[in-house]
């Protein structure tokens, strides 16, 4: 069933700048009620709401400083969220790090705080604890799929995703939450500075594995931060629970679907 963000309340996570914002601006125009931006960059999310406001009007979006490994300001981050705008419905889980050097960092904002977030939109909109239901869409990667192997870490944290996502997107939880999980895998998006990306490679493997990095992460089509806000308005849309979908080389958006043999 279509779903339709019109008077919908959003929480999109690392929402101050290029994709996030990209994707808040995509939602906005969608005709999304409201939307709170969480980031842990105060300096971004201030620009953003003031660009936001001249756009959108000044009562569509609040900017809330939240570092998303922390649990209590990621859970006051929602309890605003509610107080503000009376309800939550969407939450967009898109922080993540590429930065295999603090590969323990990378864990939690990539891992952790998805699954922390993940469980706190349940908390908040599950029909189960008295809310409406709602969709949490969680920012994978292509590198969900695709190997590297000059960034193992990440390319494990983008693999959790789809893994925690397709199992907590199941019927099962569904049928007492009423709250779809989706996840959106973007390809290489061409704002990402190869350079910088290098520089954050692992240690203590090969010493080239910097460049490597940067050669294999140029070898991949990429795309305009644009391309990932209007997939998501898409999948936001038609998703079903559980589904992934995957938005890369700026061709439109389509659904990848994996089964074993044995199942
Ligand atoms: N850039 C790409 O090429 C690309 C490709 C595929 C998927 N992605 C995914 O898109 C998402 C965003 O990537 P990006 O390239 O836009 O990164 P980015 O660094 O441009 O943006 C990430 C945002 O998250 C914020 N952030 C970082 N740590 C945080 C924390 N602990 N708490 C709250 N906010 C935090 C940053 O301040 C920033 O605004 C990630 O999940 C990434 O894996 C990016």
């Amino acid at each position: 069933m279509a779903y339709y963000i019109k008077e919908k309340v959003a929480i999109v996570t690392g929402g101050a700048s290029d994709i996030g914002l990209c994707c808040v601006k995509q939602l906005l125009q969608n005709g999304l009620k409201a939307v709170t931006i969480a980031d842990i960059n105060e300096t971004k999310g201030q620009e953003a709401i003031n660009k936001l406001s001249k756009e959108f009007g000044a009562d569509k979006a609040i900017f809330i400083k939240t570092d998303v490994t922390k649990p209590d300001e990621f859970e006051e981050l929602f309890k605003i969220t509610l107080k503000t705008w009376k309800s939550i419905d969407v939450v967009i889980n898109h922080a993540g790090i590429l930065n295999d050097k603090q590969w323990e960092t990378e864990i939690l904002v990539n891992c952790s705080a998805v699954v922390r977030g993940s469980l706190l939109a349940m908390q908040y909109m599950g029909k189960d604890k008295g809310g409406n239901g709602g969709i949490i869409i969680n920012i994978s990667s292509v590198l969900g799929f695709h190997p590297l192997a000059s960034c193992p870490v990440h390319v494990a944290t983008k693999h959790f995703i789809i893994g925690f996502n397709r199992s907590l997107g199941s019927a099962y939880h569904y049928r007492t939450t009423a709250v779809k999980v989706i996840t959106l895998c973007s390809g290489l998006i061409d704002t990402l500075h190869l350079k910088e990306a290098a520089k954050n490679a692992i240690t203590g493997l090969n010493p080239d594995i910097g460049e490597l990095l940067s050669e294999e992460l140029q070898a991949l089509p990429s795309q305009p931060p644009e391309a990932v806000g209007k997939a998501l308005i898409l999948v936001i849309a038609k998703g079903d629970n559980g589904s992934v979908w995957v938005t890369e080389n700026n061709q439109p958006v389509y659904e990848v679907v994996r089964t074993l043999k044995s199942v």
